[in-house]
This record gives structure tokens, sequence and C-alpha cells, in this order.
């Protein structure tokens, strides 16, 4: 089957309605387009568990902070529709701001704890418009299965306890970070950085993996793992760091203390997420990693 490309609700729910009727499984995948080989993945995946995979391209407005960062942000529709079609997607609902918010929303989701820190505090109000469109997303769509990556380990975090506190009948899968060779998280952001920001902006997963060294070396003060990672992010002033974080991978919360892997079975409970923000220039990257300690 052909790609097909939907912008209105009408449209892309009677696509939708003929997949279900031949008994396909329906596989979302939420972006705001600027594809790359890290939504690719996301793709691949819904190509190799659903019969039917959409992919909403939609730059949300009510995520975005600053009006300025909404307007920026790359739009390459074309180039967008034809990676998708490489990737054998069956359908991209692409809708004009209009069709998402007719009018001004007097609902939203709130996902609260986890929104709060981490980027919540930088970015007010960015996770209940996540949250929102997502939940919106999912009620147009209906999918067995929505996949997300763990490049936004918050955001996910987010969506995982909307669609648990909301009953939404939805398996999210979450999926792993795809990188460039030398470590940076790709992005659509990363098209914004000069050759020299590019050069910079490879500190972030370095001081994430020094982080990681000293927990593995066996160090379990989040402060004294913190300050190794700082060693790193000193020696590239092209970086400047909003926040770097330990936390608990469930609720987002900073720990103190890193628990010590008493068992194999108890490991993953012992897991954190080392989580950090930097802006190079006028680009705000963000990346992190899971942790578990005890394991090389
Ligand atoms: P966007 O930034 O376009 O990302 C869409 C999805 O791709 C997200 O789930 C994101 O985590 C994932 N992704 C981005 N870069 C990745 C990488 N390097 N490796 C693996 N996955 C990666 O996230 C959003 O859009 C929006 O907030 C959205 C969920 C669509 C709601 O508007």
């Amino acid at each position: 089957m052909s790609l097909r490309v939907a912008q209105s609700i009408a449209e892309l729910r009677s696509l939708l309605a003929q997949a279900r009727r031949t008994g396909k499984t329906i596989g979302l995948v939420p972006t705001m387009g600027s594809l790359h080989a890290g939504h690719g993945r996301l793709m691949e995946l819904a190509r190799e568990e659903s019969g039917f995979v959409a992919v909403s391209i939609f730059v949300n407005p009510t995520q975005f902070n600053q009006q300025e960062d909404f307007h920026r942000y790359p739009r390459e529709f074309e180039k967008d529709r034809q990676f998708c079609e490489a990737l054998g997607v069956d359908c991209i609902f692409a809708p004009p701001v209009e069709e998402m918010y007719p009018r001004p929303g007097l609902t939203s989701v709130e996902v609260a704890v986890i929104s709060e820190t981490l980027c919540g505090p930088f970015r007010p109000g960015h996770f209940r418009g996540v949250a929102t469109v997502v939940a919106k997303l999912l009620n147009i769509v209906q999918p067995d299965f929505a996949y997300f990556g763990e490049k936004d380990a918050q955001q996910l975090a987010v969506i995982q306890r909307m669609v648990e506190d909301l009953n939404l009948p939805v398996t999210i899968r979450p999926v792993a970070t795809v990188r460039e060779p030398d470590g940076l998280a790709l992005s659509s952001r990363n098209k914004h950085l000069s050759a020299g920001e590019r050069q910079a902006a490879t500190v972030l997963y370095q001081a994430l993996q020094a982080a990681e060294r000293a927990i593995q070396a066996g160090e379990r003060n989040a402060e004294r793992v913190k300050q190794q990672a700082q060693k790193i992010f000193d020696k590239q002033p092209g970086a400047r760091v909003e926040y770097f974080e330990i936390v608990n991978p469930a609720d987002m919360q900073p720990v103190a203390e890193i628990q010590i892997a008493e068992s194999q079975g108890a490991e993953i409970q012992n897991a954190v997420r080392v989580a950090g923000a930097i802006w190079v220039g006028s680009t705000r990257l963000i990346d992190n990693i899971l942790v578990v300690p005890g394991e090389r």
C-alpha cells in the first residue's frame, strides 16, 4: 500500500477504519517532523509489530515556551514524506494547527511531580503541552502501540504515567536513543549548530559517560558523581550547563545517594537516570543515560 497523507482528523479516521476492518494492528509514531534516524528507529519498530503504521507530523505550538522557538522549528514536509515512504509508513497525519486546536483548548493534561524536575522548571507549561497533545493524538488515532524515544526520557515518563493514570488503551514502547558516532544524540535541533558548536555539543554525552564511569567505579554520592561530570564541562567553554541531575527513572526525582544493587533481580530498581541540558550558542540540547550500578 502506498503512503497516504491525511491533513484532517476525518480523513485519518477513515484510513484507520479501513485498516482495522482488515484486522490490522495500529502503531503510532508522534513527531514534530524534521525527521532523522532517531525517528526512523521508532518507525522501524512500529513497522515490525504493527500492520498499519501512522506517523504524525505536527509542530505543537502549546509545548513551546517561546514563540521564537516555535517559529524557527524546522519544517520540511516533502523531505519528511520521502523519509516515511522509504520506511514503509502507511499514513502521515499532518494537521494544520486549526485542525488540532480549532478553539483555544480549555482542557489540558497535567502530570504532576514527574513534570516538575529537570526540564520542567526551565520550560514552564512544556510538559502540559506535550501530555495534552499526545492525549489528543492517542484519542484521534487509538493505536495499539505508540512509540517514544528515551532521548526524551522525562517526556516518556510523563506519557507513561498519563497512560496509566487515565487508563488509556495503548501500549507505550520506549525506544533507545540513536546517536552519532561521536555520541551526540540525534535531534532536529542539531541542524542549528555551526561546525564549532557541533564539536562543543559532544560534551554532554561525554559528561554523561563520566558520570557513569564514576558510578561504576563505586561512587554512590550523587553530588560527587556530578562533580566528575562538571570536570568535563569545565573543559568546554562553548557549552553552558542548564542542569545536570541524577534521578529515579520512575518519577524523575533527584536522588542523593545511588543505591547499591544487592542481587541481580533487584538491579533494575537501583538504576538511575543521569540527565542533562546544555546550551550551545542559541541551541538547547538534552540527553540522558540509564545507569545500572554494578553493570559494566
Ligand atoms: P520530536 O522531537 O519530533 O520527537 C519525536 C519522537 O522521536 C520522540 O518520542 C523522541 O523521543 C524521539 N526521538 C527524537 N530523537 C531521538 C533519538 N536520537 N533517538 C531515539 N528517539 C528519538 O518529542 C516530540 O517530537 C514531541 O514532544 C511529541 C511527542 C511529538 C509531542 O508533540
